[in-house]
């Protein structure tokens, strides 16, 4: 069963899954550290309070502390906007560890129209996981609203 509602409080979405919901976890990107960058609202439709706009350069990033109620596979949503006319694949690592050096965000047309990535399947432990982001190209990554998980285990818990 998924509940597809957003919380800013993990831990209330770790408390709803542990009474059997499959349910998504959304953080917002602007509470992450950024490398350089800044966190922007002037592109409609965003959730949360803005969204991450790394700096143009190679290398810079955006990094978030997530929380997960159980280890295992997780399949990662992006939500982003990608107004400019070429794709900005970025480097995506957890706990350290490269998940992914290309991870495409395609152009989703105007930095107003937010879409969701594909998914990356991702092994997470239980408890604190650290997600970068980082831009692999002059332009970095794209416009970062949200991000969203779901458990893969198909169990719920
Ligand atoms: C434009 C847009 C920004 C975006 C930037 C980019 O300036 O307004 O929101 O981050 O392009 O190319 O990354």
């Amino acid at each position: 069963m998924i509940i597809d509602t957003t919380f800013a409080d993990l831990s209330l979405q770790s408390d709803i899954i542990n009474r059997g919901f499959m349910v998504p976890l959304f953080i917002e990107a602007e509470e992450g550290a950024l490398s350089s960058g800044s966190v922007d609202n002037n592109h409609a439709g965003f959730t949360g309070t803005g969204f991450v706009n790394l700096t143009h350069e190679t290398g810079s990033y955006l990094e978030l502390d997530i929380m997960v109620p159980e280890s295992g596979t997780w399949d990662l949503f992006f939500r982003y906007a990608n107004g400019s006319d070429a794709n900005r694949p970025c480097e995506i690592r957890v706990n350290g560890s490269i998940a992914n050096s290309q991870f495409d965000f395609p152009v989703t047309g105007e930095w107003t129209d937010w879409d969701y990535s594909d998914r990356l399947e991702l092994y997470l432990n239980s408890g604190l996981n650290i997600i970068r982001i980082t831009g692999i190209t002059s332009s970095s990554a794209p416009n970062l609203d949200h991000l969203k998980f779901i458990n893969d285990t198909g169990t719920g818990i």
